[in-house]
């Protein structure tokens, strides 16, 4: 059976597929819930959660799901602040504010990793099975804390280099992200620019080259992409942008609809949201602050300074300037459930490899 292999047993899931953990409000505890008792890793995306955000989360997933499901984390990134780019984007940003009626200007002083700590000791509070993290590697102390707990760890990496990296750290299963994927780059190693590799071409060069499951993302949302992931060599499966519409999904409506709206050529991969490279429908807010894109202030800074400009917009649903992150496959996508959109998943991956046969 093509569902049962090292990832799935190691997991403890009926099938290789996991939701991918979205930041941001995305991952409603419904969603994680469905997507794990549909035999899915349900992922919950903590990113930038406070404790007790993921906290109060964690404890709405337990009373929804008996099954298995993970945390994603974003590996801390502790910048140093150069208050005269912050100036100089908070002026770029000013006229977006203005329309929106905003009147403070957000200040960043300092960049800390202290709530990451924190969500990594309520991890293991918790009793999380399944830790996942992007943006790079955590440091040892932190991998080996929570491998000394039997949890289980997932890394992201965009080049062969970077899950090589992830293996020798002691990372058990790592995630390839392709060039299509929807949401934030996960490289770490060389520019996003070169490590901005098709899954397909992505996925066999790995699966060469270390011995750990590769997962397979970026431009996944049915069955065919699940049996093409698995003849390239993956063990499963991360979809993100499926999700992202679904009806347990998070997201604003207005945000699921421009989404289900548009096309392979509505996305590009822009930093002028949050100063990290990140694909999503391109819209005002991007072609206005493109040309600023190099001088803006690294991530996290640049996303602390746009944060009231996208909650605002999206409160009074200016998609304009909203951040929409999507992947490239898009005319698949639909509003179902998402424990349908497993079910729909695992029947096509069933009909496509019959038809093989
Ligand atoms: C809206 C959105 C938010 C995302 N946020 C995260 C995140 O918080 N953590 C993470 O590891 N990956 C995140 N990703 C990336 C996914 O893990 C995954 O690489 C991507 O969704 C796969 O490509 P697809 O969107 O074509 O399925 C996000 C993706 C999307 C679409």
């Amino acid at each position: 059976m093509w569902s049962d292999n090292s990832f799935s047993q190691k997991v403890g899931i009926k099938y290789p597929i996991i939701q991918a953990g979205m930041a941001g409000g995305i991952t409603s505890p419904e969603l994680v819930a469905s997507v794990s008792n549909a035999g899915g890793l349900g992922s919950i995306g903590a990113g930038y959660m406070t404790l007790k955000d993921l906290q109060d989360t964690i404890q709405k997933v337990k009373s929804l799901t008996k099954e298995t499901f993970s945390v994603n984390l974003f590996t801390p990134e502790v910048v140093t602040v150069d208050q005269a780019k912050v100036d100089q984007a908070n002026e770029w940003l000013s006229h977006f504010r203005h329309d929106l009626n905003i009147t403070e200007t957000p200040e960043v002083k300092t960049v800390t990793d202290d709530n990451f700590k924190q969500q990594i000791d309520l991890i293991i509070e918790e009793n999380i099975k399944i830790c996942s993290f992007t943006f790079g590697i955590p440091d040892q102390d932190i991998i080996d804390k929570l491998k000394s707990k039997g949890i289980l760890l997932i890394g992201t990496a965009t080049t062969v280099d970077e899950a090589i990296k992830n293996e020798e750290k002691g990372i058990d299963i790592i995630v390839m992200q392709g060039s299509e994927a929807g949401g934030h780059r996960g490289s770490f190693l060389d520019s996003h620019q070169t490590s901005m590799i098709g899954t397909m071409a992505l996925i066999p060069q790995v699966v060469d080259q270390v011995n750990i499951p590769v997962i397979a993302a970026g431009g996944i949302t049915d069955g065919r992409g699940l049996v093409a992931a698995l003849a390239l060599g993956a063990e499963g499966v991360q979809m993100g942008t499926a999700f992202v519409t679904s009806l347990e999904s998070g997201s604003p409506d207005i945000a699921k609809q421009a989404i289900l709206k548009s096309h392979e050529v509505s996305t590009v991969v822009t930093s002028t949201f949050s100063g990290k490279p990140a694909r999503g429908l391109n819209n005002l807010f991007i072609e206005q602050m493109s040309k600023y894109e190099d001088a803006l202030p690294q991530y996290p800074i640049q996303n602390t300074l746009t944060q009231p400009i996208r909650k605002s917009a999206a409160k009074e649903k200016r998609i304009e300037y909203m951040s929409l992150w999507c992947g490239q496959n898009l005319r698949t996508l639909n509003s179902k459930s998402a424990s349908d959109i497993i079910k729909d998943t695992v029947a096509q991956a069933d009909k496509v490899l019959g038809q093989i046969k």
